[in-house]
């Protein structure tokens, strides 16, 4: 019997503690051997629940245990999560987690100390949820030259852009019924200012071009500035609005990530992407384009990534998960707004003006709501655009 803590039990930490029990027996048919809770680490009292005899606030307690070979980190954030995943992994326990943030952060760290200490720190959760895609791109993937990776990777902004596309309704309301299900981050700016994508687009550059990305350093743009207006001016033009992380391979060498909304042409899958659900495009020299769909966030869908990673450190508890990158080369990391595609601008101009500055442009039926007119562009870098002046909206077209 394998003994494993979960470190907070919040909606994925709890998750994970209902899977492992419900789906008890599969687990040890599958890893050989019972996998067994040994603790819950939370700083909060859950006197109700029926694991109370499991609970402490004490996090030594698994450090100093021998028994407990596995820790799940499901705190979330860069603090104390931080803290405990190197004490764990220094106490010689494997760690697995569904922490975008701290994988982002300090993943290069910590797979680093898990190397030395020939422990496993896996994180297949911490990107698209239960949605399959860290094992895809690092063993199934692994022959190809990888050339782009792009998606959209936040079920909360999905879920909002989706009823706003499909059901008129207003950002701040779709929002309220996000957190209400479970799927937005504590604090639902991460969500809706692109960090949460961000965290993401950065985790799969790492993994996709094996150098690390710092998240801070990727140009990030939320939905916050997406009106009603954008969705009725891109459905005219027969496009969806969606939020993408995209990370591409330039020709001359190096990388482009960056995080924003995007038009997609309503016949491409990916637009089809709705609700909660996460798609990820990842574009390779031998395989061309393949597409990961599932759900992106909640707390069963991201626990089974989870509990998956704990069953597969049971099964490898001597031989560890040859997961990780180096440190970012010099310019490794360049402008994402060289990169050229069409754009779709809503702007205060005249038809004639806007073809004075956008040169040929396609007309959307629709105006908003003050009138303004949105067309789209040929294809053009970001720089060329931002210097064609100011705009309400400017969000990338992808063709596909
Ligand atoms: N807040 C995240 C999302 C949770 O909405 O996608 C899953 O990472």
């Amino acid at each position: 019997m394998k003994k494993v803590a979960v470190l907070g039990y919040g909606t994925v930490g709890s998750g994970v503690v209902e899977v492992m029990e419900q789906n008890a027996r599969f687990i040890e048919q599958n890893v050989g051997e019972t996998l067994e809770v040994k603790y819950i680490v939370d700083v909060r009292d859950f006197p109700d629940s029926p694991h109370a005899d499991k609970m402490t606030k004490d996090f030594s307690i698994v450090e100093n245990d021998p028994e407990v070979e596995i820790v799940v980190e499901t705190i979330g954030g860069a603090g104390i999560a931080y803290e405990f995943t190197k004490r764990s992994l220094q106490a010689g326990k494997s760690v697995i987690t569904s922490n975008k943030e701290l994988v982002a952060k300090h993943g290069l760290e910590l797979l680093g100390l898990a190397k030395e200490k020939n422990l496993n720190y896996l994180f297949e959760a911490s990107v698209g949820g239960g949605i399959p895609i860290i094992r895809p791109i690092t063993q199934c993937l692994a022959a190809n030259r990888i050339d782009e990776v792009y998606g959209i990777l936040n079920g909360t902004t999905n879920y909002i852009l989706t009823e706003m596309i499909q059901n008129g309704r207003s950002f701040e309301d779709a929002l309220k019924n996000a957190q209400a299900l479970g799927y937005a981050e504590q604090n639902p700016a991460a969500d809706i200012e692109g960090t949460d994508a961000c965290r993401k687009i950065s985790i799969l550059s790492d993994l996709c071009y094996g150098e690390e990305v710092d998240p801070n350093e990727v140009e990030t743009e939320g939905i916050t500035g997406v009106t009603l207006d954008d969705v009725k001016c891109a459905a005219s033009l027969g496009y969806r609005i969606k939020l993408l992380g995209r990370s591409v391979r330039r020709e001359e060498g190096g990388i482009s990530v960056y995080v924003a909304p995007h038009l997609l042409p309503e016949t491409l899958l990916l637009s089809r992407v709705d609700g909660v659900m996460n798609g990820i495009v990842v574009r390779g020299n031998a395989l061309g384009e393949s597409m990961f769909y599932g759900a992106g966030a909640g707390k069963l869908p991201t626990a089974s990534a989870v509990v998956a990673d704990v069953m597969d450190a049971a099964r490898h508890s001597k031989r560890r998960r040859d997961i990780g990158w180096e440190a970012a080369s010099e310019g490794h990391l360049k402008d994402a707004s060289e990169l050229e595609s069409r754009w779709y601008i809503r702007a205060a101009l005249t038809p004639e003006e806007a073809e004075a500055r956008y040169g040929n442009v396609v007309f959307a039926k629709a105006v908003d709501e003050e009138g303004r007119i949105a067309f789209l562009t040929e294809k053009k870098s970001g720089k060329e655009i931002f210097a064609c002046g100011e705009a309400e909206s400017r969000y990338r077209v992808i063709e596909g």
